[in-house]
């Protein structure tokens, strides 16, 4: 949450600044604002509330030019919506960005008699202030000072009046990458803003402080000693990092999943089996373990669910998923027979991040699944599977969600043959039939006006609800948070079977459910589920297989997916789900890629 972009080089910082927050304003758009050293040294500063856009038209008068700066667009934590809580902040001779939370801001604010002095009501303001206390002339040292005092999660990035040209950096779980480029030197809370410039990048190691000017960057500990960066490459490309005709990055990214599941899977298949040799994941990760448990957030969270409800069927050990927020506060039963599965898009997610260290005092042995490489999740973990998504930029997840499937299927399929619950035959036809699945998708998204047509009902209401049984019900609790937060509608997921404890009271005429029917073994008591819905007057939005034997009249929408085997619908049936929420936003006419209170990659509590 909050971007973070700091350069120095011989280009116009203000340009780069202001494109680098376009490219990061997925993690939060309440506000945004910019600090540069101007031409006579002297650092100006210049924030807003609103988009990006909006400090874009305020900087457009702004002539001098400049060479170092650094930028900020917010996602409130503390204080409200204001100009004046915007970053940057200013004290004496420090200007900061921050993104995190400084949890002791009110005693330091004691402390430091610093009652009266704030402009905004921002931890970051107190940060700033104490950091200016023991500031003398010696970066390395005020830095230091401050990191002793606070308490919380930080990505700072900091000037100071007197240092033009140069920016410190400094970080504690919050991300900070940097790279120097031929440009010059560059530090971000995210790979995105630096894709235009270099693929080569470090993470500035927590513990360090990395100091950025127009020709070098340096890192140093805080015993000041250097430090050797350990540089990663990524294989994003810019074109990934751009709508490239589209519309919006969401549809963009809902059409590059067939594409994203190809290289997930293929580079892993080995004479037709999965295999996680050059991943360094080892089979004795599967066969050593009594029981996996999966610990993640919001769509990651889902992932598991759903493969969940195949691989507790499929392998005979227990396997459960918990809600990253919840698990970390928990006593949870896990030990060193558990394989502690953790899922994140971003491997930044603060919850999912203390789930994996709290499994990991637990002596449970960790896997991570995650899309950005390099990212504390993926290093913290004890072995790490990367989805190749490339960048997702739209705040609601879609190809992360089936990647993290797929990579979840895989190691189903892997263990369950490791284990010998899977003779090689079954194996290998299990991953053709995720192979299948991707035609079933393309078939999906090049369908996709069924959708379009269908959410004229869905945006008249306010409530909707989406039920279905065993996978098909994993399945439906994604197309609810999808359709909740980007069109706002009110949507529930249920287990079909569950709606008449209670929920069927809820379904009044014409009230939108969709209800999910790919599940042989179940599809008659799903049948009788929607037939009781419909008998209360409900507008039904079914989704079958091509085959499936419905009554003309049960659904008012009936969309049908390729036949395909029933333990990979989720493929196509995320695409629809994923439709129906994209047009209800559009139909509405609201803000597909960035909805309101949400941000990308959430790195606070
Ligand atoms: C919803 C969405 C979120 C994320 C969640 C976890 O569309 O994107 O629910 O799935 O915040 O994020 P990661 O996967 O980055 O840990």
């Amino acid at each position: 949450m909050c971007g973070i972009i700091g350069y120095s080089g011989p280009l116009e910082a203000k340009k780069i600044l202001l494109e680098g927050l376009s490219q990061l304003e997925y993690r939060g758009y309440d506000s945004a604002g910019i600090a540069y050293f101007d031409t006579a040294s002297d650092i100006r500063l210049i924030k807003r509330t609103g988009k990006v856009s909006v400090l874009k038209e305020a900087c457009a008068q702004e002539k001098t030019t400049s060479h170092c700066g650094i930028g900020h667009t917010r996602w409130a934590t503390h204080g409200g919506v204001t100009d004046a809580n915007a970053h940057p902040h200013r004290a004496g001779k420090v200007t900061l960005i921050h993104n995190g939370i400084i949890e002791n801001y009110h005693s330091l604010t004691k402390e430091f008699s610093l009652e009266g002095k704030l402009i905004s009501q921002t931890d970051s303001e107190v940060a700033a202030h104490v950091l200016n206390h023991f500031y003398s002339g010696d970066p390395g040292t005020a830095i230091k000072s401050l990191l002793e005092r606070v308490e919380g999660t930080y990505g700072f990035c900091i000037m100071f009046d007197d240092r033009p040209g140069e920016i410190y950096g400094v970080r504690k779980v919050s991300p900070l990458v940097a790279a120097y480029t031929r440009s010059g030197a560059l530090i971000a809370s995210d790979l995105t803003a630096l894709i235009p410039y270099t693929r080569k990048y470090f993470v500035v190691p927590e513990g360090c402080i990395v100091k950025l000017t127009g020709y070098k960057i340096s890192l140093f500990d805080t015993g000041f000693s250097p430090v050797t960066p350990e540089i990663t490459e990524v294989n994003w490309n810019m074109d990934s990092a751009m709508k490239n005709g589209f519309p919006h990055f969401m549809l963009k990214e809902i059409h590059e999943q067939p594409e994203a599941l190809k290289n997930t899977i293929l580079p892993r298949m080995s004479k037709g089996l999965p295999d996680f040799t050059d991943d360094a994941v080892p089979d004795s990760l599967f066969t050593d373990c009594r029981s996996i448990h999966m610990a993640a957030c919001g769509t990651a969270m889902h992932a598991g669910m759903a493969a969940r409800a195949l691989m507790e069927p499929l392998l005979r050990i227990p396997v459960s998923v918990s809600i990253a927020s919840e698990f970390r506060y928990e006593d949870p039963l896990i030990d060193e027979h558990t394989l502690a599965v953790i899922i994140s898009q971003s491997g930044e997610t603060i919850d999912t991040l203390a789930a994996l260290r709290l499994a990991k005092s637990y002596g449970a042995k960790t896997l991570a699944i995650v899309n950005v490489k390099g990212s504390t999740i993926a290093r913290e973990s004890d072995f790490v599977l990367y989805t190749h998504a490339g960048p997702e930029i739209a705040v609601a997840s879609t190809k992360a969600y089936s990647v993290q499937l797929a990579a979840l299927y895989m190691i189903a399929c892997r263990m369950a043959f490791v284990r010998e619950k899977f003779t090689r035959h079954q194996a290998s036809s299990f991953l053709t039939g995720l192979l299948d699945a991707i035609p079933a998708m393309e078939a999906m998204i090049r369908r996709k006006e069924e959708e379009k047509n269908l959410v004229t009902h869905l945006i008249q209401h306010r409530d909707a609800f989406f039920m279905g049984r065993g996978l098909d019900y994993a399945f439906s609790l994604e197309g609810a948070l999808k359709l909740k937060e980007i069109s706002y509608i009110h949507a529930e997921a249920y287990a079909a079977g569950e709606l008449k404890h209670g929920t069927i009271a809820l379904i009044a005429p014409e009230v939108p459910v969709i209800a999910i029917a790919t599940q042989e073994h179940v599809f008659s008591k799903m049948i009788s589920n929607v037939r009781e819905v419909k008998a209360r007057g409900a507008f039904v939005i079914l989704l079958t297989k091509e085959h499936a034997q419905v009554d003309p009249g049960l659904a008012d929408i009936h969309i049908r997916i390729p036949d395909i085997d029933d333990r990979f619908t989720v493929f196509p049936i995320a695409v629809i789900l994923q439709l129906i929420a994209y047009y209800a936003s559009i139909g509405k006419n609201l803000d597909v890629d960035q909805p309101r209170n949400l941000a990308k990659s959430v790195t606070v509590e």
